[in-house]
């Protein structure tokens, strides 16, 4: 590794926070110390931080302990953005804004730093992206528990926001089951259903309903019918937060003018639990697993994703590249261009592997549309 112009870096971690976090910041201090005698300066808040010029430096010393804690040492902000700042409100309460990049560039220059390490998702890549057009060196690093992030198979934090869902679920299947209810769960992950669809495969849940599949509450009502009255006696619904109605929109829980990307979904599990009561008759509950999904020690999978990241992110820099955004593909890491993943999201699609298989098992989309093996209903074709 070597890159005689980097001698100094900033860190920041920016946007929803999520397990793993500081595991990157750990390998990226420790990697830049170790292997390139790079001084580093952690970022307080993400991008508000370095409007407000808070930043303080990270040694071994600062970042040892802290790979199994969740949450983020530094602190994070999922609504400051850099060319769309929230600077206040005028006189009819209005939101008002002001391209703070300028003042970016000058927290950098003042503190030395020849480059910036951006954790954080599409919002934050999209953020960052006016700082490298205007030419600082950055690398971004790929966090979200959403996995919605474009040009990465995979986000850290991901798959420890799984985990948690797929034990609440485990927990709610037996309170279901002893209660002869339907029990709704509605989990996060914005405009994607990775995490609806992982952990309702990996709890065995009944219904899955995720944005990517409007649904027909009929055909959820009417599979819960029949499972309830001729079944097992009890249901598992598991809801992403962005699910919708086939003509439907998406539920808004709140929206937050401060943010560049305002709204905040959310109320769908309880609708669909309405819904169904009203159509099966039968006790129906809900439960929103929120916030616990983004809390919490990250499972060893994303300690070591992470781990990773923070490496290559430096690497990466040692290579001489910047703008750019290290990425895992087909199980290796490697990286794309930061303006080429900044503010697009990547959605489960619909014939992927998983939900086939979930229909093969005959967990129920809410689409009507039913897995048939070939020999079911029609003569298997030799090819
Ligand atoms: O992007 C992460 C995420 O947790 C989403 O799954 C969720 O929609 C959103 O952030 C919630 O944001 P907030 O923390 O502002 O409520």
């Amino acid at each position: 590794m070597s890159h005689k112009h980097i001698r100094r870096i900033g860190v920041m971690t920016s946007g929803g926070d999520c397990p793993g976090l500081n595991a990157v910041i750990r390998a990226v201090t420790k990697t830049a110390i170790y292997q390139a005698g790079i001084e580093v300066l952690g970022i307080e808040d993400g991008f508000q931080g370095l409007v407000e010029d808070r930043v303080r430096p990270l040694n071994a010393r600062a970042v040892s302990g802290i790979l199994t804690r969740g949450g983020t040492i530094l602190g994070s902000n999922n609504r400051a953005n850099p060319k769309r700042y929230h600077v206040g409100r005028d006189a009819n309460g209005n939101p008002v804004y002001e391209d703070k990049v300028p003042t970016c560039i000058e927290t950098l220059r003042k503190h030395s730093l020849d480059a910036l390490i951006v954790i954080g998702g599409d919002g934050s890549m999209g953020a960052a992206a006016p700082l490298v057009e205007a030419g600082v060196n950055i690398i971004g690093v790929p966090k979200t528990i959403d996995n919605d992030l474009f040009g990465t198979e995979i986000t850290f934090g991901f798959l420890t926001a799984v985990a948690t869902a797929t034990d609440a679920l485990d927990r709610l299947h037996s309170t279901a089951d002893s209660h002869h209810r339907v029990v709704v769960c509605e989990v996060m992950g914005r405009n994607a259903g990775w995490i609806a669809l992982t952990a309702g495969v990996a709890s065995g849940s009944d219904v899955i309903l995720m944005p990517e599949i409007p649904f027909d509450i009929g055909h959820v009502s009417d599979y819960i019918k029949e499972r309830v009255h001729k079944g097992p006696g009890f249901a598992v619904v598991v809801v992403s937060e962005g699910a919708r109605l086939r003509g439907g929109n998406q539920m808004v829980a709140r929206v937050d003018d401060r943010s560049a990307d305002p709204i905040r979904l959310g109320g769908i599990g309880a609708s669909v639990a309405q819904a169904i009561e009203l159509a099966t008759g039968v006790e129906t509950r809900t439960t929103v697993l929120g916030h616990v999904q983004r809390g919490g020690t990250p499972i060893a999978a994303d300690r070591i994703l992470a781990t990773h990241f923070g490496y290559h992110a430096i690497a990466t820099l040692m290579a001489g590249k910047t703008g750019r955004m290290v990425v895992r593909n087909k199980n290796s890491f490697g990286d794309i261009a930061l303006l080429q993943a900044a503010g697009k999201q990547r959605l489960v699609p619909t014939n992927h592997s998983l939900v086939a298989a979930a229909r093969a098992l005959g967990t129920n989309f809410g689409d009507g549309q039913a897995w048939h093996h070939p020999n079911d209903d029609e003569p298997s074709v030799v090819v």
